[in-house]
């Protein structure tokens, strides 16, 4: 079976759903210490922490030697297949992209090409949409972009936060997103 690394920087309840679904998860990277490291670490997954705080400020020079250490641990723990973001908050030098072996896959809390960036919950608040939803999608240089794998739509209330209407796009997160990755597991063998 190909080999499945996951890429962190959060809460962790999408890695916690990718887990439970069940898939075989072989390495968790998180660009952070977070509570998704204890998620990892209590499934008996192995962890590296690639700290961010260690490349700051970000220049062009440090974001690619950033990603050059996300992509040795990938490649050297036999996590070349396939690696999935879920909730990775840093971007990933162009360099990461035509190096990595395998193929890099993102969750986005909006319906791309909509919200793209941080904050895309506020942002679909903020413009007032009464949908928003999730995206599944292959991951390019270009952020948020690339091939989209599914998409689904879940409303925005009149009285929503950014935290509950998040929390309702995380828990459609948390079904599409294993299930799309077990898809793509699949049609890499
Ligand atoms: C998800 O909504 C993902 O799309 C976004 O960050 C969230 C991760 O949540 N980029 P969690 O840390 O897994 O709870």
């Amino acid at each position: 079976m190909p080999k499945l690394a996951v890429l962190v920087s959060g809460t962790g309840s999408i890695l916690e759903a990718i887990l439970q679904y069940p898939l075989d998860v072989e390495l968790v990277i998180a660009d952070r210490d977070c509570p998704a490291v204890a998620v990892a670490l209590n499934a008996g997954v192995r962890v590296k922490v690639v700290n961010r705080s260690r490349y700051y400020p970000f220049s062009k020079e440090t974001r690619h030697n950033f990603s050059g250490e996300v992509l040795h641990f990938l490649h050297k723990h036999g996590s070349g297949d396939v690696a999935a973001m879920a909730g990775f908050g840093t971007i990933l030098d162009p360099m990461f992209f035509s190096s990595y072996k395998g193929i890099l896959l993102n969750t986005h809390p909006s319906l791309l090409p909509a919200f793209k960036g941080h904050n895309a919950v506020q942002k679909a608040l903020d413009a007032r949409a009464t949908e928003s939803g999730c995206t599944i999608h292959v991951a390019t240089p270009a952020l948020d972009d690339g091939p989209v794998l599914a998409q689904e739509k879940v409303p925005v209330l009149p009285n929503d936060t950014e935290e509950t209407l998040h929390e309702r796009i995380k828990s459609v997160e948390r079904v599409l997103y294993p299930r799309i990755i077990k898809e793509v597991l699949q049609k890499t063998l």
